[in-house]
C-alpha cells in the first residue's frame, strides 16, 4: 500500500536554491531595510506628495481658466507640470518599491521561539514550507505527504510549518504520532478545537455548516440537532435499503461493462462508477429522493438511449454542483493564498451557479417534503407519535421535528428554504459524503487486485456466510457477524487514508510531547498510518494518553498489530476471544484516525462504514477482481479535499480487471 511521496522533496530544495541565495541577502538587511522604507512612506515622501498636490494642482487649474495668465506662464506652467508628474511618478515609485520590500519581508517566516524544530532554509524564502509543499505537491499530486515529510527530514513528531511573517499569521505545528493525535482528537476537546485553517476552506462556499464553524453554543445545537440522523436504528431503518439498492445496481452496471469486453474480461474505469453509487447512496440517504445516477449510466452502457430529459437533466445539475462544489474547496486547499483564491473564484460564472443549484433544487425537495409534513400534522396522523414512520431520508428528520415543534408550541411553523444553516448542512452531507466513500471503495477495489490470498479469504467468508445469495439484503448484510470483513473494511480504510489530514487549533496554552504550545496555534495532524512511528519516551506524552495504552492489553500500535504498517494486512485487526476462543474483530487493534475523532470528528462516520460494508459484501457476492497489469497496479494517489473537512486525499485508481466471475449469476 502506502504510498510514499517524500523522495522528490530533494529536488524541490535543489529547484529553490535561486530562491535562497537571493532571500539571504534581503534578510541580512531586513531590519534596517524595512524602518527606513517606511518612514520613507509615512513621513518625508508622503509630505512630498501633498505639497505637488496642493502647490501645483491650483496654479494649473488657474492657467487653464486665464488665457493671458496661460500665455504668460506658459513655459513655467509646462516645467511645472513636468516636475509634477516626475514627483508623482517618483512617489508612486517609492511606495510601490516600499509597499513589495515589506511585503516580501513579510512573506518570509519567523519560526516560534519556543525550540521546537523547524527547516531553516524556509526562514530566508518567501512562504517558507510552503513554497516546498506545493512543488512537492505539483510533483507527487501529494502534498500532504509532502508536509509530513517535513517530519520526517526534521527527525521529530513535532515540526513547525512555517509559512509567513505577515499580520494575522498564526503559527503552524504538523504533528505524526498516530496516539498523540488520536489522543487530540478525542481526549482533549477542552484544549483543541476546529482550527481556522478548515474553518476558512469551507465558509467560501457554505459558510452557515458545521465544518465551516468553530465550535460555540450555536454549533453545538446545531449539531445537536442533526445528531439523531446518525442514529444505528435511522440508519438501519431508513438509509441501509437504499444503499444496498445502490449496490444491487452497481453490479447491473458492471455486468453491462463486462458485455462490452472481449471475452467479458478486460480493464475498465471504476472510480467513476463508484462516484456514481456514492452519490445515489448520499442523495437518496440525505434528501429522500433518489436521483437515478447509476441507472442513467446503466442504460447508456447498454445502448438503450438516453434516461427521460427530467432525469438526465436533474442528474447533470446535481452532478455539475457536487463537482463545482468540490473542485471550489480543492482551489483553496492547493492555494497558499486561499481566500484570495476564493475571492477570484466567486466572479466564475460557474461559481454562482453552485450556489443558485444548490439553493433552487434542494430548495424544491424541502418545500415538498415541508408540504407533506403539514398535510400529515393537518391528518392528525402524525399527533400520536412523532411521526417518524414518515421519515424517508436525514432531512425529513429534521424538517418533520422542526414542523412539529412549532405546531406543537401553538408558533407559526418556520420556513426552513430560507435557513442557510439547513440548506448548507444539507450541502455538507453531500459533498462530504460523496467523494469519501467512493474514494475509499476505489481503493477497496485496488488492493483486493493487488492482494489475491486477502481477496480469496474474504470471498470466502462472504459466501460462506450468505450461502446461495447473490444479493443479500440490507439487514442480513447488517445482521450477519463476518470478523474478516469487518476486518478487511478497516485495514482498507486505513491504508486509503481517503482524508489524510485534520487541523485543530489550541484554545488554551498547552503542551503536546513535552513542548509548549501556545493559545491559538494551528496544529495539523497526520491521520495516516502507514509506517513506524517516531520512538517517544512514554513520560513525553500527556497524561490521557498514557492512561488510554494501559486499555490496548494487544499493545495497539506499539503491539503486533502495528508491524509492517506499510503493508496491507486484514488480520491485523483480528483476534481470539479469551473466553470462546473464536476469532473476533479488534476495532482498537490501531487508532481509528481517518474519521478524525472526538466532538469534531467525522458526522457521517457511521453512514460511511454502512455504506461500505454493504456495497462491499454485495461485490464480493458477485465478483473478482483479478490484478492488473504493472501499469495500471501503481498506488499513487492525488490530494483532494475529498468530501469533508481539511480531510484530504482521493484516491486515483481508475481501473479493475474484471474476472469472468466464477461465482456470476449469468
Ligand atoms: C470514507 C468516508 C469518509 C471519511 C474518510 C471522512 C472523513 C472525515 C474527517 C477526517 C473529518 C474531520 C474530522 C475531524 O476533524 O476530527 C470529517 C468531518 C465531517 N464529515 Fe466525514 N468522512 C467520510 C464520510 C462522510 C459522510 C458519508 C458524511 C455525511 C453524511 C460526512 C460528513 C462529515 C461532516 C458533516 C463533517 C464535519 C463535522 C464537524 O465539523 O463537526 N463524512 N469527515
Amino acid at each position: 500500500m502506502p504510498r510514499r511521496s517524500d523522495a522528490p522533496l530533494s529536488d524541490s530544495w535543489r529547484n529553490h536554491s535561486a530562491w535562497i541565495g537571493l532571500s539571504r541577502r534581503v534578510q541580512e538587511r531586513a531590519p534596517a531595510g524595512l524602518k527606513h522604507s517606511h518612514s520613507g512612506i509615512r513621513g518625508k515622501k508622503r509630505t512630498l506628495y501633498l505639497n505637488v498636490d496642493i502647490l501645483f494642482l491650483p496654479l494649473s487649474y488657474a492657467s487653464s481658466l486665464h488665457p493671458n495668465l496661460r500665455h504668460h506662464h506658459g513655459a513655467a506652467h509646462r516645467q511645472t507640470h513636468t516636475m509634477a508628474t516626475t514627483s508623482t511618478i517618483l512617489v508612486i515609485s517609492s511606495f510601490v518599491i516600499a509597499f513589495t520590500t515589506w511585503l516580501y519581508l513579510r512573506l518570509i517566516p519567523v519560526p516560534l521561539p519556543d525550540g521546537i524544530p523547524y527547516d531553516p532554509t524556509s526562514t530566508s524564502r518567501p512562504f517558507g514550507d510552503g513554497s516546498t509543499i506545493k512543488s512537492t505537491g505539483r510533483l507527487t499530486r501529494e502534498p500532504s505527504a509532502a508536509l509530513f515529510a517535513l517530519c520526517r527530514q526534521l527527525g521529530s513528531p513535532i515540526v513547525q510549518f512555517l509559512l509567513t511573517s505577515l499580520p494575522g499569521t498564526t503559527p503552524t505545528l504538523v504533528l505524526d504520532d498516530p496516539r498523540e493525535v488520536e489522543d487530540i482528537l478525542l481526549r482533549r476537546n477542552r484544549e483543541f478545537d476546529r482550527s481556522y485553517l478548515t474553518v476558512h476552506l469551507f465558509q467560501q462556499i457554505l459558510p452557515a455548516a458545521t465544518l465551516a464553524q468553530v465550535t460555540t453554543p450555536k454549533l453545538k445545537a446545531q449539531k445537536r440537532g442533526w445528531s439523531d440522523v446518525m442514529h444505528p436504528d435511522f440508519l438501519r431503518r431508513v438509509v441501509a435499503p437504499n444503499l444496498q439498492t445502490a449496490g444491487v445496481e452497481l453490479v447491473e452496471l458492471w455486468k453491462a461493462r463486462m458485455e462490452k469486453l472481449e471475452d467479458g474480461e478486460g480493464a475498465f474505469e471504476v472510480l467513476n462508477d463508484f462516484y456514481s453509487t456514492a452519490l445515489d447512496a448520499i442523495w437518496v440517504a440525505v434528501l429522500g429522493k433518489k436521483i437515478g445516477v447509476l441507472r442513467h449510466e446503466i442504460t447508456k452502457v447498454r445502448g438503450e438511449g438516453e434516461t427521460d430529459g427530467e432525469t438526465a437533466k436533474l442528474v447533470e445539475l446535481v452532478r455539475f454542483a457536487v463537482e463545482e462544489g468540490s473542485a471550489i474547496v480543492n482551489a483553496g486547499v492547493g492555494s497558499l493564498w486561499p481566500a484570495l483564491t476564493f475571492f477570484l473564484m466567486s466572479f466564475k460564472p460557474s461559481y454562482r451557479r453552485f450556489r443558485s443549484v444548490g439553493t433552487e433544487e434542494v430548495g424544491k425537495i424541502m418545500r415538498a417534503a415541508c408540504e407533506r409534513f403539514h398535510r400529515l400534522s393537518d391528518a392528525g396522523e402524525s399527533s400520536a407519535g412523532d411521526g417518524e414512520e414518515h421519515d424517508t431520508c436525514a432531512m425529513d428528520f429534521v424538517l418533520r421535528r422542526e414542523i412539529m415543534t412549532a405546531k406543537k408550541e401553538g408558533k407559526p411553523a418556520p420556513d426552513p428554504t430560507r435557513n442557510p444553516a439547513m440548506l448548507d448542512e444539507l450541502w455538507l452531507m453531500l459533498l462530504a459524503g460523496h467523494d469519501s466513500t467512493a474514494s475509499t471503495l476505489a481503493w477497496f477495489v485496488k488492493f483486493m487486485g493487488l492482494h489475491p490470498r486477502a481477496q480469496a479469504n474474504l470471498r470466502q467468508a462472504v459466501l460462506a456466510a450468505f450461502e446461495g445469495t447473490k444479493f443479500a439484503t440490507s439487514s442480513e448484510i447488517l445482521e450477519v457477524d463476518i470478523p474478516l470483513l469487518d476486518a478487511t473494511i478497516e485495514e482498507t480504510v486505513r491504508c486509503s487514508a481517503t482524508a489524510a489530514i485534520t487541523t485543530r487549533r489550541a484554545l488554551v496554552d498547552t503542551q503536546v510531547l513535552g513542548r509548549h504550545i501556545p493559545k491559538g496555534t494551528n496544529v495539523i495532524l497526520n491521520l495516516r498510518i502507514d509506517r513506524q512511528p517516531f520512538e517517544i519516551e512514554e513520560s513525553q506524552r500527556s497524561e490521557t494518553c498514557q492512561a488510554a495504552q494501559t486499555k490496548r492489553p494487544r499493545g495497539g500500535i506499539e503491539g503486533p498489530s502495528g508491524r509492517d504498517l506499510d503493508l496491507f494486512e486484514p488480520r491485523r485487526w483480528l483476534t481470539h476471544d479469551a473466553t470462546t476462543g473464536k476469532e473476533v474483530f479488534d476495532a482498537y487493534a490501531l487508532p481509528n484516525l481517518t474519521f478524525g475523532g472526538g466532538f469534531r470528528g467525522c458526522f457521517g462516520k457511521r453512514l460511511a462504514m454502512l455504506e461500505l460494508r454493504i456495497i462491499v459484501t454485495t461485490l464480493m457476492l458477485n465478483f473478482e477482481f483479478i490484478p492488473l497489469p504493472t501499469e495500471m497496479a501503481g498506488l499513487e494517489a492525488e490530494d483532494r479535499v475529498c468530501q469533508v473537512e481539511g480531510a484530504i486525499g482521493a484516491g486515483k485508481v481508475d481501473f479493475i480487471l474484471s474476472a469472468p466471475c466464477q461465482n456470476d449469476i449469468i
